[in-house]
């Protein structure tokens, strides 16, 4: 089980052209977060530029300490017992960092098994398997320089599963790569949860990605707790509105008040546009499913239906409500 109670940092940051007069500032990046992870699942961290995620996730792999508050990790402490705990978690970015461009793929990870103490059979094994996993095995004795983008992200996280972490922590882990690679990568996560049992926390601005890995979802602002659920109920309790956009190829007057009584009848709204093709776009939206009444206003109208879309609130719809919340 991993545990973060009531956790703080605070960054103190020396104010500009004040070396001599030593003036500093604090930033407090996370304000009393606490969370737990449980083996198997995956946890989404989400937030805003700046909302306290890398910190967050740093703290949790050991590398800064809390200012305040503690971290458990089957029961080591995170500062106190620090080595127990690194033998635990890893952590993997996105973009390029944490590799050495010099040396290979292979030798790259010989070099992180042996910060964990591995050596010798034991590491080679461990070496190859996760080349293996990554599908890195031909590329093995390039230096990592030459490798694609997407195999410098799947060293990447060969690199986080070397020490066979149970706890995994994954920064915007897709950050830049292309759809291919990305989808790729979000089957090798779901494998590491379900058939591994690691548990994952799992950062992105990619909403679509939070929606289709995580089982339940941390939303923070300003480093505090906004919200907590699966990524099903949060929708669900934040956008009950469903959208219907139907587009028809002439809109005459009755059938436009009739549209605007049926929107009105179930507390609704519509809006109409004309599209490029000299045709009607409607959009009702309502927490009723309007679906049939307007298929069959339309019918009653005569009118053809060149398009029909059912649109359902997704988690971006919550992200999007919020923000507008907290800036209203
Ligand atoms: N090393 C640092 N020193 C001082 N302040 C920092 C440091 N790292 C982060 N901060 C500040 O802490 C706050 C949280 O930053 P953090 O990087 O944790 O956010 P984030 O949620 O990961 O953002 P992003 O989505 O942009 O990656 C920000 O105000 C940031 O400016
Ligand atoms: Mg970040």
């Amino acid at each position: 089980m991993f545990l973060v109670e009531n956790v703080r940092k605070v960054y103190r940051i020396r104010e500009r052209g004040s070396w001599f007069s030593r003036q500093w500032k604090e930033v407090e990046a996370v304000s009393g977060l606490s969370f737990a992870m449980q083996p198997g699942s995956i946890v989404g961290l989400l937030g805003v530029n700046g909302a306290g995620k890398t910190t967050t996730i740093k703290m949790c792999c050991t590398l800064l300490e809390p200012t305040s508050g503690s971290i458990t990790v089957d029961g080591y402490d995170a500062v106190r017992c620090d080595r127990q705990v690194k033998a635990l978690v890893n952590m993997i970015a996105g973009g390029e960092r944490m590799l050495y461009w010099r040396l290979t793929g292979r030798e790259n990870l010989q070099y992180f098994g042996s910060l964990y103490g591995l050596s010798g059979s034991r590491l080679a094994e461990r070496v190859d398997t996760l080349l293996d996993l990554v599908e890195l095995r031909e590329a093995a004795d390039t230096p990592v320089e030459r490798y694609s983008k997407g195999m410098k992200q799947r060293l990447q996280i060969a690199r986080g599963l070397i020490n066979d972490p149970k706890y995994l922590f994954l920064d915007e882990p897709t950050l830049g790569l292309d759809a291919p690679i990305a989808r790729q990568l979000r089957r090798q996560v779901k494998q590491l949860a379900a058939e591994q049992g690691k548990a994952i926390l799992l950062t992105s601005h990619y909403i679509h990605e939070v929606e289709e890995l995580c089982d339940e979802v941390y939303i923070i602002d300003k480093g505090r707790l906004v919200a907590h659920d699966t990524p099903e109920r949060l929708t669900r309790s934040f956008c009950r509105e469903t959208t219907l956009r139907v587009t028809i190829p002439v809109l005459p007057d009755a059938l436009q008040r009739d549209l605007r009584q049926l929107a009105e009848r179930h507390r609704g709204t519509w809006d109409v546009a004309e599209t490029d093709q000299q045709a009607w776009e409607l959009t009702l939206r309502s927490e009723a499913d309007l679906t049939a009444p307007l298929l069959s206003l339309l019918a009653a109208h005569q009118s053809p239906v060149l398009r029909l879309v059912t649109e359902q609130p997704s988690l971006e719809d919550v992200i999007l409500q919020m923000a507008e919340r907290r800036s209203a």
